[in-house]
């Protein structure tokens, strides 16, 4: 079988894109907000939109979270495992929590859950991708990147089985 990337979403869309949701996002989450990122298909978003929020004079703290949700089959058991906690004080503190994508909902459902019982006194969650077909919980982000089909798709940040992180534009994988 080959594998083959189908052009999704260039890097220049991805770019334009950022500056408009930083301009969403900032009027939210105060001038010194904490950013968690939710690892490791976020870092890429994270770099690009911590720079445009800084751009707007936004000055945030940043923490990661390394989640994964593992089961019997891709589409996940609902068991999200943390391999790696933020260790910023949440309490009283204005919360950005980032996704590279909103599949199921499990993760940033999982990590929003965490981060209101650590005392944020705001919390938003921004991602760069949603995919609402996939749903599997009542889940919904404050601010979305692209809202795409149920395509598998890689590139900026995001693998498949850790590959295609660095390519700089999102395409959808084909397997022929
Ligand atoms: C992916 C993605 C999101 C999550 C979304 O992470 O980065 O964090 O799945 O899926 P969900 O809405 O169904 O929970 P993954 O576990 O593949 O790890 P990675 O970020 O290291 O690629």
């Amino acid at each position: 079988m080959t594998e083959r990337i189908q052009p999704l979403i260039t890097a220049t869309d991805i770019a334009q894109r950022l500056q408009t949701l930083a301009g969403e996002i900032a009027p939210h989450i105060g001038a010194t907000p904490l950013i968690v990122a939710i690892l490791k298909g976020s870092l890429v978003f994270c770099a690009d939109l911590i720079r445009q929020l800084g751009y707007r004079g936004v000055r945030p703290t940043l923490d990661v979270m390394v989640l994964s949700s593992y089961g019997c089959d891709t589409s996940s058991s609902g068991h999200i495992q943390v391999q790696l906690d933020c260790r910023e004080e949440i309490k009283d503190r204005q919360v950005l929590l980032l996704d590279d994508i909103l599949d199921s909902g499990l993760t940033l459902h999982f990590a929003s859950q965490q981060l209101r019982q650590r005392g944020a006194a705001t919390l938003h969650t921004a991602v760069l991708l949603d995919k609402p077909e996939r749903r599997k919980i009542a889940m919904q982000a404050d601010f979305v990147g692209f809202t795409i089909p149920n395509l598998f798709v890689v590139g900026y940040g995001i693998d498949y089985a850790e590959r295609y992180r660095e390519l700089p534009d999102i395409g959808q994988l084909m397997q022929e």
